[in-house]
């Protein structure tokens, strides 16, 4: 590791400690508190993730750090102050609460602050550096790696929120992307340590389309991929506040749906499936994907399923999935 990198860390421990010393313990980071308290996270949650809280003053960490003798060129590159157009340096976070992004040893590489008024953006994050590449890292895989192997099954979400709320609820086998889309060195990363990943991403649209992308990318890896049933435009942490920690377990992570089942509702919002000729397209669309299910019995399963419901008979259904399996072979 470079000189200048060790730095950066340094610099990035010093202010993880600061900002969560002040959310916990001083009036400058009540606010950020009242905040957490009110979104139903505990102390103790507070201590695991050392979430803390930058102040809305404009120099307030650059000061702190340059008494700890940084050099103010190395912050702005690290992310935790910015250099303004008329050449001055600020604190780059002010008036957030502030999630550190730890790196697979716990070492805090980059910071997400939430706005807790309604500046833009919602969430600030720290730019790339050679320390984060936000593609390369999973947050919280540090402390969720030894659940992970144990289970042999990790629960992956798309935001900071709903990986603190999964584990208070006793989910800790939770990372998260941070919203960008799950990358091919994610995918192979969580290979390495599991079989089967949950997908539990925000039940919206944008959240859906990206839990369809994960799964590709993470049976192209080699996983199981079962996605988690949430409910209609909720997050994981929503679910958690309103309906708590047990329904989560059960109704979200335990009645998860195979990737199949998932796929099966949703194609159904790209049709419409009251005009026939949606429906036709629909099923033959479905069953192009049921073709290429390699157990029979799984096959068949699914297709009594949509012999049932759109009422065509097995026999036709059937004979479509061979030709589709020829044309595949
Ligand atoms: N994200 C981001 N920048 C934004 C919006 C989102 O980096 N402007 C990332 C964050 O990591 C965030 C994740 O995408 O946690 C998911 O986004 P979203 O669902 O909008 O936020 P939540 O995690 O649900 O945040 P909250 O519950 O605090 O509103
Ligand atoms: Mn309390
Ligand atoms: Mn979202
Ligand atoms: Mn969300
Ligand atoms: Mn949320």
């Amino acid at each position: 590791i470079s000189l200048e990198n060790q730095n950066l860390l340094d610099a990035s421990g010093w202010v993880t400690k600061l900002y969560h010393h002040l959310l916990r313990y001083t009036k400058d980071g009540k606010e950020g508190y009242q905040y957490f308290h009110d979104r139903g996270i505990t102390d103790d949650t507070i201590d695991v993730f050392q979430l803390g809280f930058a102040p809305n003053v404009k120099d307030f960490t650059a000061e702190f750090l340059q008494k700890k003798g940084f050099h103010q060129q190395i912050l702005v590159k690290a992310g935790l102050l910015s250099l303004n157009e008329d050449n001055t340096i600020t604190d780059r976070f002010r008036g957030r609460v502030m999630f550190p992004i730890r790196n697979h040893l716990g070492k805090t590489i980059a910071f997400g602050g939430r706005t807790i008024s309604d500046q833009e953006p919602k969430y600030l994050n720290s730019p790339e550096s050679d320390l984060f590449q936000k593609g390369r890292i999973l947050y919280n895989f540090d402390l969720a790696k030894k659940h992970i192997r144990k289970q042999s099954e990790a629960v992956l979400f798309e935001g900071y929120m709903d990986v603190i709320s999964a584990y208070q609820a006793g989910v800790k086998n939770a990372v998260a992307t941070l919203g960008t889309s799950l990358t091919e060195s994610q995918a192979r990363l969580l290979r390495r340590y599991v079989d089967t990943v949950i997908i539990c991403y925000d039940a919206d649209k944008p959240g859906t389309d990206a839990a369809y992308k994960a799964a590709g990318m993470l049976q192209k890896a080699g996983c199981e991929v079962k996605i988690g049933n949430m409910r209609e435009d909720m997050d994981p942490d929503d679910f958690i506040k309103e309906f708590g920690a047990e329904a989560f377990q059960h109704q979200v992570i335990k009645s998860s749906l195979t990737f199949t089942s998932f796929y099966m509702r949703y194609l159904k919002k790209n049709y419409n499936l009251s005009l026939e000729g949606d429906r036709i397209h629909y099923i033959e669309k479905l069953l192009e994907h049921l073709a290429t299910i390699e157990s029979s019995v799984e096959r068949e399963y699914y297709l009594k399923e949509v012999s049932d419901s759109y009422n065509v008979s097995m026999d036709s259904l059937i004979q479509e999935i061979q030709a589709n399996r020829e044309k595949m072979a």
